[in-house]
């Protein structure tokens, strides 16, 4: 095949994040709105070259780094397709989801491009969700160190998930809510490392075990109480869930002050809940809102000094 175009969603995470890497459930749903893109196409060059032009990268498999990611995902695909050898490739990259800032750009960029491959070498079975999300946790672990899965999982499914993170299989239950859950996704502008910032709550751990599992269990019994509220299309219920757990993500030391402004602001304009998303000291937070509240709250988080505010809806 000459030409082949696929894409993947970014992600945000409901509740749950870092307490979901100790084995507690958390809940995420896919950002629809921002995706990366992966285009593979014969070439005229020997070899396969690597091109990603918003992140400045232009190689070639052969010169790459051994821990440079996009080539690792096509090492992990060749190997998963039995691939002896490559044929002369260009593999292109773009993506709308900004980087280290809590919305899985890495996890995107990699299924899209394992989407790509899948469909240019006719293997839709290493496209189908399980096995994509299998591929491309190998990935993540280049850029997380020990992600819990959820990122991986919820964009290879592109649906709404429960998760949580065991052996000898995670646990991915998609889902529907009860009634539309509307989300603003506002932006500080601060990008910032999920790697660092799981790597430090893991020195904290391991400095304070007693404490940061107590932290990492109330995460876990708010994520319960948030899937009976999701179920029961009790919004104002999920909404003081939420800021409950933004409170215990700052307990963790992973909030920051532009994120704690963000959050105060939305709750102020009428927002029935706000916290983080991702891995936090930066990139993105969201304001669950209704159809009435959506406009005051959007315009408190710009001038509350959000640098992009989104609207997404996770349908019923
Ligand atoms: O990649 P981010 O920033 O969306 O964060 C991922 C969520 C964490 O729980 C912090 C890490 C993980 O692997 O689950």
């Amino acid at each position: 095949m000459a030409i082949v175009t696929a894409t993947a969603c970014g992600k945000i995470i409901l509740f749950g994040e870092h307490a979901v890497v100790y084995g507690r459930p958390a809940i995420a749903a896919p950002l629809t709105l921002l995706r990366a893109q992966a285009v593979v196409q014969a070439s005229t060059v020997a070899g396969v070259c690597l091109l990603a032009p918003d992140l400045g990268v232009h190689t070639t498999l052969d010169a790459a780094d051994a821990d440079d990611p996009l080539a690792a995902v096509l090492r992990h695909f060749a190997q998963a397709a039995k691939l002896a050898q490559w044929p002369d490739l260009t593999v292109t990259v773009h993506s709308d989801i900004p980087v280290a800032s809590g919305l899985g750009s890495g996890a995107a960029i990699t299924t899209a491009m394992l989407r790509a491959l899948a469909a240019y070498f006719a293997l839709p079975h290493l496209a189908n969700p399980p096995q994509l999300s299998a591929l491309t946790y190998e990935v993540e672990k280049l850029y997380h160190g020990t992600p819990s899965g959820i990122d991986n999982t919820v964009i290879a499914y592109e649906q709404p998930v429960y998760f949580m993170r065991q052996q000898p299989q995670n646990q991915i239950e998609p889902f529907r809510p009860a009634v539309p859950i509307d989300l603003l996704v506002a932006d500080t502008g601060i990008r910032s490392s999920t790697k660092v910032v799981v790597e430090d709550v893991r020195r904290r751990w391991q400095a304070d075990p007693i404490r940061f599992e107590q932290i990492f269990t109330a995460c876990g019994d708010i994520v319960a109480a948030a899937r009976q509220a999701i179920e029961q299309g009790n919004l104002a219920e999920l909404g003081q869930l939420m800021t409950y757990n933004h409170e215990w993500l700052q307990e963790m030391s992973v909030s920051g002050p532009e994120l704690d402004v963000l959050v105060q602001a939305a709750l102020e304009a009428g927002a029935l809940g706000a916290k983080l998303s991702g891995a936090g000291r930066g990139g993105n937070m969201i304001a669950l809102v209704t159809r009435e509240t959506a406009v005051a709250v959007q315009m408190a988080l710009q001038q509350a000094g959000a640098h992009r505010v989104l609207l997404t809806r996770i349908e019923p």
